[in-house]
């Protein structure tokens, strides 16, 4: 057991996988960060004491006098003038405390803070962790030690950051554009990227990344922040103009949300601070703590085959029994029914809630079809959107009360529904009981799990999002095994919060690789590929109309969990055999894809996007023409993240086409090159059409009997 010891009235080091965390806590004031960033080695009190001393800013004329600093829950009193680290009041008053802090114990690279100040009578504790990966984890509890309500508006703490993290990138988008990155200078003021919709949203920030200017995938170093809550939310970065560039996060509270009577808490969602140099290292940071997760997923990632693409609304047994047998035939794992299986659920208006097996639809109930599947070796997957009621649905009429709602009229209704109130015990009980029959009598293993519309004039979205994860959770302890993938029309549910409750999330409503590239190459900075779901789609794509080969959205797919939504039943002989070679390639690479270190690279002046997963003895990477070469032929290509001493050999693993052009050499006799030759030499590639992608593999040790010339065939 690691030894707890106190470590008041010192300056504390947390240090993990390159990052250290430094914190002064000689004052009996809320603690300061002397230093949030790369390691600088084991220091012993002396140092760190003089480190503390070296860090505080000198005196400046119009400041408050003395010297200034500011703690991680920046206060009022300390000359503070940007976000208040805590925002509340006693019906006006009691709104800028002076936390003491009573205790600070460290145990390993945990650390807890417990600070009160009676005069505004409240409690609080910081809980800061450094995880193994070098993330820092911070939650804050606010405790009402008065005798009267404490309302909290905002509990907003934060991580300074150097001034040399001048430039700033974060996320942003919209329904099927999902996480696009946006970046511009870090000025004087606050970039807040505030979701108040009721979930993560379409359009959220994601990660906020304050770095050095030019940062990219490879290097540069990057400070950033992410907070992990699926209900309304807020991440910022703010410079004060006064020395102070802070990150910070925290839910957003509606007005008089959190009102807590003497004696209560309220906990805000766990922050994640991550360091790195480059955004490479700052995504393996999150991936690596997330694949530490005792519950994090362990087995190969099936193949899924999803059916809303082929079917929507229109569920007819003998189609669906036709894509179960083709999808088996070509590899398939998993099976999943989408949208329309439930009472009266024939259009997107009608049926949410009524969680019976349609009648009419369904005569037989899903057995027919979920008897097949699992004779076909598959298991069944199946839609719910738990949290939403159709206002004609028989639920509807019959508990009208349980719609959420802040006056006796319904909020707007957006795409034909209305938000189910979870946090009403019986609410939430009918809905558990309902699941919880479906799931029985199928013997269902995975539930896909939708949320599509914003929650307007919803009061309690906090209640409302911890009753959604409860739900999961109490669904997943009476099914073991039972996943969870979120969705929510498309990607708008993807944040770490509720991935503790989920196993993997749906980017996008858009599964156009042209698009996908994108919105898979940013979710990734946060979430490995295992957790992204990823589709190969229709030849031409139902959301956007642009029409591409399977090889490109085939290789697109495989930079996640990869799987099917298409009408295998449109598909000619030659189509079909391709996309069993497809998904034996995935089959063969998933190990490699779901545990390797991802790394990416741009080549602006040809549109070629380069993404791999890379272990010290074999990589997979990815080379896709975003759009028509201002250059041709393009220049070499060079392939990051090796190991530079060991020697290589790379090939072509798809698509296997002549209409490539002429070929380099290496495609036809076998090549080695050392790690540290691709890295910064590198290879030519043959000429990419746009909208075009290949599959390279690059493999280390000894010189292997591998066929010199692509193949797509499986081994
Ligand atoms: C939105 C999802 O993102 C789609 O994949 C599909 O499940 C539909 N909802 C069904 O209504």
């Amino acid at each position: 057991m690691t030894k707890s010891s106190d470590v008041a009235r010192r300056v504390v080091q947390l240090r993990s996988a390159g990052v250290a965390l430094i914190l002064d806590l000689r004052s009996d004031g809320l603690p300061t960060v002397v230093h949030w960033g790369a390691d600088p080695g084991p220091c012993d009190r002396a140092e760190l004491d003089a480190m503390a001393d070296a860090a505080v800013p000198p005196h400046v004329i119009n400041l408050i006098d003395g010297p200034v600093s500011h703690s991680l829950l920046p206060e009022n009193h300390t000359g503070w003038f940007g976000v208040p680290g805590l925002s509340g009041s006693r019906s006006g008053a009691a709104w800028a405390p002076r936390f003491t802090v009573s205790a600070a114990v460290q145990e390993g690279r945990r650390l807890t803070v417990d600070a009160a100040d009676p005069s505004t009578a409240l409690g609080l504790r910081l809980a800061i962790e450094l995880t193994g990966s070098g993330l820092v984890r911070l939650r804050t509890s606010v405790r009402n030690d008065g005798d009267d309500d404490y309302r909290v508006d905002a509990v907003s703490p934060v991580l300074p950051v150097p001034d040399r993290a001048a430039e700033l990138l974060d996320l942003a988008g919209r329904w099927s554009r999902e996480r696009q990155p946006q970046r511009g200078p870090f000025n004087i003021g606050v970039h807040l990227r505030e979701g108040r919709r009721g979930r993560t949203g379409a359009d959220a920030a994601t990660v906020v990344v304050a770095g050095v200017p030019g940062f990219g995938f490879r290097s540069g170093e990057v400070w950033a922040v992410h907070t992990a809550w699926s209900g309304n939310h807020r991440t910022w970065a703010e410079h004060t103009g006064e020395g102070f560039r802070t990150l910070g996060g925290g839910e957003s509270l509606q007005p008089g949300e959190i009102t807590l009577r003497p004696g209560e808490s309220y906990r805000s969602p766990e922050l994640y601070y991550g360091y790195a140099d480059g955004l490479d290292e700052l995504a393996s940071r999150f991936h690596r703590h997330l694949r530490e997760r005792p519950h994090h997923p362990g087995a190969p990632r099936p193949v899924n085959l999803n059916v809303w693409e082929a079917v929507y609304f229109d569920h007819d047994l003998g189609k669906l029994l036709t894509l179960a047998e083709r999808g088996a035939e070509i590899g398939v794992e998993r099976f999943v029914l989408d949208d329309g299986w439930f009472h009266r659920r024939n259009g997107p208006d009608r049926g949410l809630g009524d969680w019976f097996v349609d009648e009419q639809s369904w005569p037989g109930g899903l057995h027919p079809l979920v008897d097949r599947v699992k004779e076909l070796g598959m298991t069944f997957g199946l839609w719910f959107e738990p949290e939403m009621v159709s206002p004609r649905s028989k639920l509807a009429v019959a508990h009208p009360e349980w719609i959420l709602r802040a006056r006796p009229q319904l909020p707007p209704a957006s795409r034909w529904q209305q938000v189910l109130d979870l946090a009403d015990p019986a609410a939430f009980d009918h809905v558990l009981a309902r699941m919880s029959a479906v799931i029985a009598e199928y013997g269902v293993g995975y539930l896909k799990w939708d949320h599509n519309r914003d929650l307007i004039e919803a009061p309690g979205v906090h209640r409302q999002t911890l009753a959604a994860y409860r739900l999961m959770d109490e669904l997943r302890a009476a099914f073991p095994g039972l996943e969870i993938e979120s969705c929510s029309s498309g990607g708008a549910r993807v944040d770490l919060g509720i991935l503790e409750h989920t196993d993997r999330v749906w980017a996008s409503d858009c599964i156009d690789p042209l698009e996908r590239q994108t919105i898979q190459r940013w979710t990734s900075q946060l979430i490995p590929l295992e957790l992204i779901g990823g589709h190969v789609a229709s030849g031409v794509s139902h959301t956007t109309g642009r029409r591409h080969d399977l090889a490109f959205r085939a290789i697109t797919s495989l930079f996640a969990h990869f799987g099917l939504e298409l009408d295998l039943t449109g598909l000619d002989d030659a189509e079909t055999t391709e996309l069993a070679e497809w998904i034996a390639i995935y089959k063969r690479y998933r190990a490699l894809l779901h545990s390797g270190t991802l790394v990416r690279d741009d080549h602006p002046g040809t549109g070629r996007w380069l993404t791999g997963v890379v272990t010290p003895e074999l990589a997979l990477y990815s080379v896709a023409a975003m759009r028509r070469s201002d250059e041709e032929p393009a220049g070499r290509m060079t392939f990051p993240g090796l190991d530079p001493a060991r020697h290589y050999e790379i090939r072509l693993v798809g698509p296997n086409r002549d209409d490539l052009g002429p070929r380099p050499g290496w495609l036809d006799s076998p090549a080695r090159f050392s790690g540290a030759t691709l890295a910064t030499v590198g290879v030519r590639l043959p000429t990419l059409r746009p909208e075009t992608a290949m599959l390279i593999e690059v493999s280390g040790g000894p010189s292997s009997n591998r066929p010199p010339v692509s193949t797509l065939s499986a081994e």
